[in-house]
């Protein structure tokens, strides 16, 4: 190897063509991702500061028991039938966001194990999420501002933060190929980060969770999308239950070698086997301030399975700490 190259390779000198150096962003805080997000859809005072518009149901986790093989979490286990509280919402933090335009749907829930333990999932409609690390999560917000002269957004600005960051075009692009759900009972709905699971033998195996919807998914047509228009979800779902309960399919996808366990912007293959580990069912809707003084975070986990090192997933839970705080005292 030629020496200029060895150096360039050792960080101690740049090849003439190289790309600019890229300064590293300072570190982002949970605060500077909730100012973020107030930032650019405004302070909602007493609302969370993403996915505001939503509403709160109850249900039932039933494990099939292949899951036990994966991990000794109670969630698994054979027999265990747990009852839960859940949140159905849409991404984005303006509590008047319309329905039937591109987006993502989340669902966030709470299982209350036989034993006493609690397992939390936040999870959305997307096999991937829009950016990878905290500070690009802060700073792809902050580039959206408008200005405040011209009440537009800076679109040079903007480019030139894409072009240095690729990874947030790829959940836009998938969102454009994939239109939204019909009802919040008709879309998947997928972890998007890495899990480590632990087994009774301390075998431990990333996986990752997805849901699919029983009555198979179903996406919004041009026609879908007028005729709906943008407040349905909420009543869809209410009249959807009076005739039976929303029910997914519980997935776990283990890791094969090469799979990227720390970037929730990249997708596993779609055809990975896939061992069906329980089945989700939303009976009712909730009493409308059912989870207002809740949190749910995507790292309040049993024993038996911990979080991956994936920089969001560590980021999450204090960032919605901060957003949870912020609101519960009316801010
Ligand atoms: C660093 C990355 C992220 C930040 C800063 C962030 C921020 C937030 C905040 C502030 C809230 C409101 C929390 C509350 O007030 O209780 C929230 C809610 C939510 N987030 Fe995130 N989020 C991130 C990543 C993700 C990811 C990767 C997913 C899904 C895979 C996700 C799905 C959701 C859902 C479904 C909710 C609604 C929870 C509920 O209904 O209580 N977020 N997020």
């Amino acid at each position: 190897m030629r020496l200029a190259t060895t150096l360039a390779l050792a960080g101690l000198l740049a090849l003439p063509m190289a790309a600019p150096a890229q300064t590293q962003p300072e570190p982002a805080t949970p605060d500077q991702l909730v100012d973020a997000l107030e930032g650019l859809f405004g302070r909602n005072a007493g609302q969370r500061r993403a996915h505001p518009k939503g509403f709160c149901a109850e249900g039932e986790w039933t494990s099939t028991g292949a899951g036990a093989a994966l991990s000794k979490a109670t969630t698994l286990a054979p027999g265990t039938r747990a009852p839960l509280l859940a949140r159905l919402s849409l991404a984005g933090g303006n509590p008047r966001a319309p329905d039937n335009v591109d987006n993502v749907r989340g669902l966030a829930m709470r299982l209350d194990l036989p034993g006493g333990q609690t397992h939390d999932f936040v999870v959305i409609s997307a096999p991937l999420f829009g950016v990878r690390t905290p500070e690009q999560f802060r700073d792809n917000l902050v580039v959206r501002r408008p200005n405040p002269a011209t009440g537009q957004p800076d679109q040079a600005r903007i480019q030139a933060f894409v072009a240095a960051n690729p990874e947030v075009t790829r959940q836009a692009a998938w969102i454009r190929a994939n239109p939204p759900s019909d009802s919040y009972a008709s879309a998947p709905y997928f972890g998007v980060h890495s899990f480590m699971f632990t087994n009774a033998a301390g075998q431990t195996q990333p996986a990752r969770w997805s849901f699919e919807p029983v009555e198979g998914r179903r996406s919004m047509t041009a026609e879908d999308r007028q005729r709906l228009g943008p407040d349905f979800l909420a009543g869809e779902m209410s009249a959807r239950l009076g005739r039976g309960a929303a029910e997914w399919r519980v997935f776990l996808t283990t890791a094969q070698p090469g799979d990227v366990l720390t970037d929730a912007t990249v997708a596993w293959p779609e055809d990975r086997a896939k061992v069906e580990v329980a089945r989700l069912r939303i009976n009712r809707i909730a009493a409308a301030d059912a989870c207002t003084g809740q949190m749910f975070s995507p790292v309040s986990l049993p024993e038996g399975i911990e979080p991956s090192d994936d920089p969001i997933l560590q980021m999450r839970t204090p960032a919605y700490a901060v957003s949870f705080s912020r609101r519960v005292q009316g801010q």
